[in-house]
């Protein structure tokens, strides 16, 4: 049985493991358990910032029979009485145990009762050394952690991408990831479409996920930008080992390469064109569509009812246009996520867009377990993302 550390938006994390794996369950706010067949990879998660392992014996009899060498270990204490007290105590019992037996051992120290995810990254408690281990306490229960989320990889590769505009949003890297695996799981080297595809954030992680990455935008300019982000990823040495190069107007690409190729030697393109998504006519394979819609006006306060008003109405025509031209343009059962714009109120909760029922009528499967939606925002934020889970039928 595997633990997620789920992200701050704990009901999106859980959804994203759900479409991936077999037995989810949230047992709280901070953590959901799941069971996978193979070990899950914590870089292809956007929502979960730990993974572990279960243990089926006791930590110190797994720390003892680590390989020769110096011990880092850390404790993370998610007990429901857990404080940095009770933490601290049980890295230290195992300590002083592991010292009397010879083992040369590092704790690291808990500023809380969990470790952040910084600090196990950066003392190396990611489960790539095996002699450095973090350890998750749950009442009786315990973990070992397997991945930890690549803070600093996320970070490089929106901060340094060579085209970025505020005007149009930046869609975190790791909320991407997420909208492309609420898709379900896909068949290696499928083609994921963003039609709104601005800097090409949703394209990225597409591509660093080994995907095709096709997208389509009204404005050139953002065209543009994709361009050169998605070319600067292709030099960069991220870790994908399977880029195949860039294709700026679809047509030849290496997904061409022949079949019999294994699927792991297959090279990952894009492709770019400019079009309105309400017209646009795509060029096939479409497997997945994954996309950040238009979110209306950027805003700095909460909108008066008649802005509300305004922007519900022009932001509802560009998404139910999107859908209904695209119905005609994907086959049955072909996944669609789409994050629209949610408007914060007065009360803390978000305005959204009353559109599901039309959405229902253009021909697609609304997916998300509640018709509440599915809402990520930093606090206070004026624009959330609201997302949709669709499916054609
Ligand atoms: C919120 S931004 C998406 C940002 C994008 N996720 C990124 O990584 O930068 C919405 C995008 O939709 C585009 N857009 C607006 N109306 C459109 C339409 N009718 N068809 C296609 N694109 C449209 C805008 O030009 C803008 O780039």
């Amino acid at each position: 049985m595997y633990l997620a550390v789920l992200g701050r938006q704990s009901e999106i994390s859980v959804a994203e493991l759900e479409t991936l794996f077999d037995d989810v369950k949230k047992k709280n706010d901070f953590l959901a358990s799941f069971d996978s067949d193979s070990a899950p990879n914590i870089d292809k998660l956007g929502g979960s910032l730990k993974l572990a392992e279960k243990l089926d014996m006791k930590p110190l009899e797994y720390l003892t029979e680590l390989p020769e060498g110096k011990i880092t270990v850390g404790v993370s204490d998610y007990s429901k009485k857990a404080s940095r007290k009770t933490a601290s105590m049980e890295a230290l019992k195992l300590k002083k145990i592991l010292v009397r037996y010879g083992r040369s051992v590092r704790v690291v120290e808990n500023k809380e009762a969990v470790l952040s995810t910084a600090t196990s990254l950066h003392n190396g408690l990611s489960g790539k050394n095996e002699r450095k281990v973090e350890l998750i306490k749950v009442d009786n229960d315990w973990y070992k952690v397997i991945g930890v989320q690549d803070i600093d990889a996320y970070a490089k590769r929106d901060q340094a991408r060579p085209a970025r505009d505020a005007k149009v949003g930046m869609l975190p890297p790791k909320l991407a990831q997420i909208l492309i695996n609420l898709c379900g799981p896909l068949k290696p080297v499928s083609t994921i479409l963003d039609p709104f595809c601005g800097t090409g954030v949703v394209l990225q992680e597409a591509l660093l996920m080994g995907y095709h990455a096709y997208g389509t935008d009204l404005n050139e300019k953002m065209i543009e930008y994709s361009d050169k982000n998605l070319r600067w990823l292709s030099e960069k040495d991220f870790f994908l080992g399977h880029f195949g190069g860039y294709d700026r107007e679809l047509g030849r690409s290496a997904r061409d390469d022949g079949p019999e190729r294994p699927v792991s030697q297959k090279k990952c393109t894009f492709s770019l064109s400019q079009g309105d998504a309400t017209s646009f006519q795509w060029k096939q394979p479409i497997d997945a569509v994954a996309c950040e819609g238009y979110l209306g006006k950027p805003m700095s306060k909460i909108p008066t009812e008649m802005t509300l008003k305004e922007q519900k109405q022009e932001c509802s025509a560009i998404v139910l246009g999107f859908l209904k031209n695209l119905a005609g343009q994907i086959k049955n059962d072909t996944p669609v996520v789409i994050a629209v714009p949610a408007w914060l109120r007065e009360d803390g909760t978000y305005s959204r867009l009353n559109i599901l029922d039309e959405i229902d009528k253009l021909g697609y499967n609304v997916n998300n377990k509640s018709r509440e939606g599915l809402i990520y925002c930093r606090e206070k934020q004026i624009v959330a993302r609201d997302i949709l889970i669709l499916r054609k039928k």
